[in-house]
């Protein structure tokens, strides 16, 4: 028997019993052009805005205006360390050691400059696999990477596939890749959570099977940071990097996080590209001094990074240190429950839900395939109040984001959902 109960009085009730329900008024909520809340469901593309965050960033510009160059050590929050402040949090939302935890660039950028030391090819060991599915940046990143080491992309890269007629993922497919290339293959990126379906991998299971083949292994956590309990440290990854603006709320094209395993910490023979802000804080401003790199992720730093974008990041990051990953999850796992709950019970045989059913393997997004739809699902979707997300050729993606979303929110979504499809 179900936990759940179909009707919106139970949908209301579990927002009453819900003890995160008072967050989601610490968030803006896009409305229509009445003035009515819309129902937000792709915190998985860009996460809502804090209401804090407007202050924090009013932070660093009053100081800026009123300190000038001096707020780089007097302001409120000191500008030189100020990625520091960052850290902490992110390395608790993670789970990392702070060590290990760095808030630089953007996405894709700290994929190649992980790459850049971490994917160390030899004539004979110098392949890249991927799932099949990655998210195209990533795809691109590995490729130039491949090209700019003299490989052809197409040989030199190997997909993780789905089975015939399948959409997740098996282990031991990719087991079945590492036996039979094992000693060809330098490097094991996938995206921790999968973009299009949601899948959320065991990052440890994938971190033994490649290094039992002296693979490096790393993660593209963008879907996963601030949404599943990623415990990076004890997966034993090599690095994962991450962006801030989905389940981290920092804004659009914010910066983004990177992990670099505590081994890695102390070697300074790795190769890396670098920059003043790798450089030992207390020599950095002697400026003529011989590099000296800072021990951990924050070695892979280049420049002084941008206050204002990290002002943002920081008002995202006291409100999760607040609430805390473990009760995030605990909230999410139940309100996804729940939207699939209602999905199933519409008994529709056109849908199909891509996602694995096993709550420790997604996280709170469902993908949601509907057979012969197109767009204008999506586009009746938008038109009825819901914001989701639409991936060729048929699937809409939802994430119900327990910071921000109420049992209401799903409730509402899927009847809305069961119309259209009526219609
Ligand atoms: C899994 C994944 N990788 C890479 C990217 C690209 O991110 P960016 O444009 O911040 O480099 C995205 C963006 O949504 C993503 O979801």
């Amino acid at each position: 028997m179900s936990i759940y109960q179909l009707g919106l009085d139970y949908a209301k009730q579990q927002d009453i019993l819900d003890e995160l329900s008072s967050y989601r008024n610490r968030f803006h909520i896009p409305k229509d052009k009445h003035g009515n809340e819309l129902i937000y469901m792709t915190g998985n593309s860009l996460g809502l805005q804090p209401k804090s965050t407007k202050s924090y960033i009013n932070q660093e510009l009053e100081d800026w205006a009123n300190l000038g160059v001096e707020g780089h050590t007097e302001a409120k929050n000191p500008w030189l360390p100020y990625h520091e402040f960052l850290t902490e949090s992110m390395a608790n939302i993670v789970g990392a050691k702070p060590l290990e935890v760095v808030v630089m660039n953007t996405l894709t950028a700290n994929l190649h400059f992980m790459m850049v030391s971490f994917y160390q090819p030899t004539k004979t060991r110098y392949k890249i696999v991927i799932e099949s599915d990655a998210f195209p940046s990533d795809k691109y990143a590995v490729e130039s990477q491949l090209r700019h080491h003299g490989f052809d992309d197409r040989e030199g890269l190997i997909l993780w596939e789905p089975r015939k007629g399948e959409e997740l993922l098996h282990y031991e497919d990719l087991e079945a890749i590492l036996e039979s290339h094992g000693d060809e293959i330098a490097l094991i990126m996938i995206g921790g959570v999968n973009y299009y379906t949601g899948q959320y991998f065991d990052l440890k299971l994938i971190t033994e099977l490649g290094h039992k083949y002296n693979c490096i292994v790393g993660f593209d956590c963008a879907h996963g940071a601030g949404n599943v309990e990623l415990n990076l440290h004890d997966s034993g990854a090599d690095f994962a990097v991450w962006c801030t603006y989905k389940y981290l709320n920092s804004g659009p094209g914010s910066l983004a996080g990177c992990f670099v395993h505590e081994r890695h910490a102390y070697n300074k023979n790795l190769n890396r590209f670098t920059g003043w802000w790798s450089h030992n804080k207390q020599t950095r401003f002697n400026m003529r001094h011989e590099f000296d790199v800072l021990p951990g992720a924050e070695g892979w730093q280049l420049s002084n990074p941008p206050i204002l974008s990290m002002a943002a990041i920081k008002a995202s990051l006291d409100m999760f240190n607040e609430v805390g990953i473990k009760k995030l999850t605990k909230k999410s796992k139940k309100l996804t429950g729940y939207f699939e709950f209602l999905i199933t019970k519409l008994n529709n045989q056109d849908i199909k839900i891509i996602t694995p059913s096993d709550s420790d393997k997604r996280g709170c997004q469902l993908s949601i395939q509907v057979k012969n739809a197109d767009k204008i699902l999506h586009d009746k979707l938008t038109e009825a109040g819901v914001i989701s997300d639409w991936r060729e050729p048929d699937v809409i993606r939802c994430a119900p984001v327990p910071l921000y979303n109420s049992f209401e929110d799903v409730y509402k979504m899927v009847e809305k959902l069961k119309n259209i499809l009526n219609d």
